[in-house]
Parts: C-alpha cells; sequence; structure tokens
C-alpha cells in the first residue's frame, strides 16, 4: 500500500497535489512519500518482532540522504555496497553499528573507512577479500567483525541481471567450500566470524527461493557449530519483489513471518534483512511532462521530458513500470502510446503500448520509480538529473535540488 491516490481526478502524494510539484520544481521530477517508506520499514520490523533481528535497508536502492534519514529516525540499519554509500549513511545520520557491507570488490580503502567507523559487519564475498580485511585489520590494531556470504545455489527465478545465487553468478562462496572458507577465516588473527550471509536475487515474487536458500544456510550453520565455530546471526539478504504490474508477490509480513518461524528456537542467531525495493520502489513515483505527441505510421508517440538517463530500468531490464495521468479526463479518448524520451536511441523508452489520453503539456506520472531509479540516473546526453522531492502529509521537502549544467562539467579542463 502507498500514499499515491487521486483525489477529484488529481494524483496527491500525501496531501500533497502534484500538479503543484511539477509547477514549482519542474519535470522530470522524483516524488516520495515518507508515510509509504515508514510503512514498508515498519511491515518487515513489525513481523519480526517476536525474534531478534535487524532490519538493513538497502542503500542502493535509493541512497538519496533525506530518504536515508528517515529510515534511520525509525532506528533502521543499512547494507552499504560502497564508501560512498557509508559516507551518505553517516551524513544521514545512521547508527554505524547497524551497518553492514556488501559487495564483491572492497577496497583497502573501504575497509579502513568502515573499520574506523566500527560498523557491524564485513559481508565476505572470497578468500582473497578476507585477506586483504585481516590485513587492514592488523595494519589499524583492530579486529574485524565478519560474515561470509554463502552462494546457496538456489534459482530465484527472476531476471537473469538480477539473480545472483546461482553457481554462474560471481557473488560469494560456493556452499560445498564453505566450512573450509570459515575455518580460514576463524584462523586469521584480525578477524572475528559473527555471522553468515546471502543474496539470491531481487525482485522475487515467491517465498520459495527465499525459504530453500535458508534450509542450506542453517544446515551450515549446524555444521559449523559442530566444528566449534559459533556465529550470532544470519543475514538473508534482500530481494522481495514488489507489483509493478500484475506480480503478486507475498506482501512483506507473509515473508518475514516465514523467514521467521524457520528461525524458531534459534533466539540465539539475530535475523539481518536487507530490503531496498520493498521499501522504496512503491514509496516514489517520477513525474514527467508530454513534450508532443506524434503520430507515426505504426505508432503513436508520447515524447516526453524524461529519459532513459532518468529511469533507465525498462531500457535495461525490459521492466514494466505504470505510466498514469496527473489529472484524469475521463472525458478524452485514450490512445496506445509507446512513451519514449528525447534521447537518441531507440532504446530510449519509459513504456510501450500504453493506453492514454492525453494531449501535449499533459503532466505523467510513472509509478514505482522510488528503487533503482533516480540512483541509476546519468548525464548521458548532457542532461541534468532531477530533483527529489520528500513529502510529508502536507509539507514538501526537497531532498535533492535538480543540476544545473555547470554541476555537469564541474572538473572537467578545457584545452588551450
Ligand atoms: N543485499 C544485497 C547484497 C544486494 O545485492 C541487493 C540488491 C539487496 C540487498 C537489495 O535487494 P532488493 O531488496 O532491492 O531486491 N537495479 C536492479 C536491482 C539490482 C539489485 C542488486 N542487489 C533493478 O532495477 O531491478
Amino acid at each position: 500500500m502507498d500514499y499515491f491516490s487521486y483525489k477529484h481526478h488529481t494524483l496527491h502524494a500525501e496531501d500533497v497535489n502534484v500538479n503543484d510539484l511539477a509547477n514549482q520544481y519542474g519535470t522530470p521530477l522524483y516524488v516520495y512519500s515518507r508515510a509509504t517508506l515508514e510503512r514498508h520499514w515498519h511491515a518487515f520490523n513489525d513481523a519480526l518482532a517476536d525474534h531478534p533481528h535487524l532490519i538493513c535497508y538497502a542503500v542502493k536502492a535509493n541512497s538519496n540522504i533525506g530518504v536515508l534519514s528517515v529510515l534511520a529516525k525509525l532506528g533502521s540499519g543499512f547494507d552499504i555496497v560502497s564508501g560512498g554509500e557509508l559516507a551518505r549513511v553517516i551524513e544521514a545520520g545512521g547508527d554505524m553499528s547497524k551497518v553492514v557491507f556488501s559487495g564483491v570488490g572492497k577496497t583497502p580503502e573501504e575497509i579502513e573507512f568502515a573499520l574506523n567507523q566500527n560498523i557491524h559487519c564485513f559481508n565476505v564475498e572470497s578468500e582473497p577479500e578476507l585477506e586483504r580485511i585481516n590485513d587492514v585489520a592488523g595494519r589499524l590494531g583492530k579486529v574485524a567483525p565478519i560474515s561470509l556470504r554463502i552462494n546457496p545455489d538456489v534459482d530465484a527465478k527472476t531476471h537473469p541481471y538480477i539473480s545472483t545465487g546461482l553457481k554462474a553468478n560471481k557473488f560469494g562462496i560456493a556452499r560445498e567450500r564453505a566450512i573450509e572458507v570459515y575455518t580460514l577465516a576463524h584462523s586469521l588473527p584480525n578477524l572475528n566470524v559473527i555471522g553468515m550471509d546471502c543474496h539470491i536475487g531481487s525482485q522475487l515474487t515467491d517465498t520459495g527461493p527465499f525459504v530453500d536458500a535458508l534450509d542450506r544456510l542453517l544446515a551450515l550453520v549446524d555444521e559449523l557449530a559442530g566444528k566449534g565455530i559459533e556465529i550470532s546471526h544470519l543475514d538473508v539478504g534482500g530481494g522481495l519483489g514488489v507489483t509493478y504490474k500484475d506480480e503478486t508477490p507475498p506482501h512483506p509480513r507473509e515473508y518475514a513471518q516465514a523467514i521467521a518461524a524457520k528461525m524458531k528456537g534459534r533466539e540465539h542467531l539475530t535475523l539481518i534483512m536487507e530490503p531496498g525495493r520493498a521499501i522504496a520502489a512503491n514509496a516514489g513515483i517520477m513525474l514527467t511532462k508530454v513534450e508532443f505527441v506524434k503520430s507515426g505510421e505504426e505508432k503513436n508517440f508520447a515524447i516526453v521530458d524524461a529519459a532513459m538517463n532518468d529511469l533507465i530500468r525498462p531500457s535495461l531490464y525490459s521492466a514494466w513500470q505504470a505510466i498514469i495521468p496527473v489529472t484524469e479526463h475521463p472525458d478524452r479518448e485514450t490512445h496506445t502510446y509507446d512513451v519514449v524520451g528525447p534521447i537518441c536511441e531507440t532504446g530510449d523508452f519509459i513504456g510501450k503500448d500504453r493506453e492514454l489520453a492525453i494531449a501535449s503539456g499533459d503532466l505523467l506520472a510513472v509509478r514505482s520509480a522510488g528503487a533503482y531509479g533516480f540512483v541509476m540516473a546519468s548525464n548521458y546526453n548532457t542532461r541534468c538529473r532531477p530533483a527529489e522531492i520528500m513529502v510529508d502529509k502536507n509539507t514538501v521537502h526537497v531532498v535533492r535540488e535538480r543540476e544545473i549544467l555547470k554541476d555537469l562539467w564541474k572538473g572537467e579542463h578545457k584545452l588551450t
């Protein structure tokens, strides 16, 4: 459930008419709803109330400092994948003791930064990474808390680009080698082995693969305990899908309860989750203006002022996101349009074959744009990235100003 709805035929974000936002801040424009973010976070957190747990929001989904600050105030933890994301969490007021650091390629500088911040844990993906963290920790006279990311080899049945738990993927440590690598980690003097983690993919719409992965991890946890290596947390990653069109993913409550049920009797193991999309996607929309309506020989095009640089998911993953009018016109006739941007590429589209009743100058809203939206935006075609707005009931916060051209060539130099 989210807080974007029509009132008197006009789309509102909570209590704010989004027409007013477009008029004041221009388009394309990302608009987030604080109440929706909070509701989604609570759905996870409340479902796990009976088990020791930590929700570590996956910062990559939407790393705007305004968004992070809302979640930090709820007491959220954070899953980061770079020194940059760590810096954002610090800036947003996040609690360092609730930060887990994922990713296959952590640099020595990033490891040092995170060690100095005393984060909760490094989610380690390989033996060379173990050695590197051990070296950096030794140099700093610290002991690094680590977890090993296990590749459980389950098929997440999602888009191949966002499926991560199969043997063929670059992520994690093969299940068969887990005990050996844990033994190595345990023997390294500057490491404290505290956890096990996995992440099998994103936009999963079924609990089955999550539960299968967890079963495999729990079997390993028991095997490890038999060898005298006791861990204190289990991190099941993120990946819960959302409804973009007609997907029917489990509710976060159902998902979290299915996972928590497997953890019964294991109260000594804190359960960590790293949801990104399920918290942020439907807490955001992207507003765009129709510049021209063009009737081609075979197709009609709505040429809008947002493009693949602003929202790349449709172009990159053939992702479908709802496109709705900001003002409903029940009196107008609908036609079928490809909603396309101004970038010089055929792949530059936001949606294809959409039934819309539009005219040039109209505003459209692309739904489910709160996750992997702005964060994946670029400046391709020397386009300024959009502003981002956070609505909180009837209050509007500019959480990121629109870029201006000078921002785009900052640091570039011409030859004389
Ligand atoms: N934890 C780890 C280690 C991850 O790699 C990811 C996402 C998450 C958590 C959060 O997953 P979520 O709950 O958001 O599914 N750009 C793609 C999605 C890439 C996801 C990468 N990893 C998209 O737009 O669909």
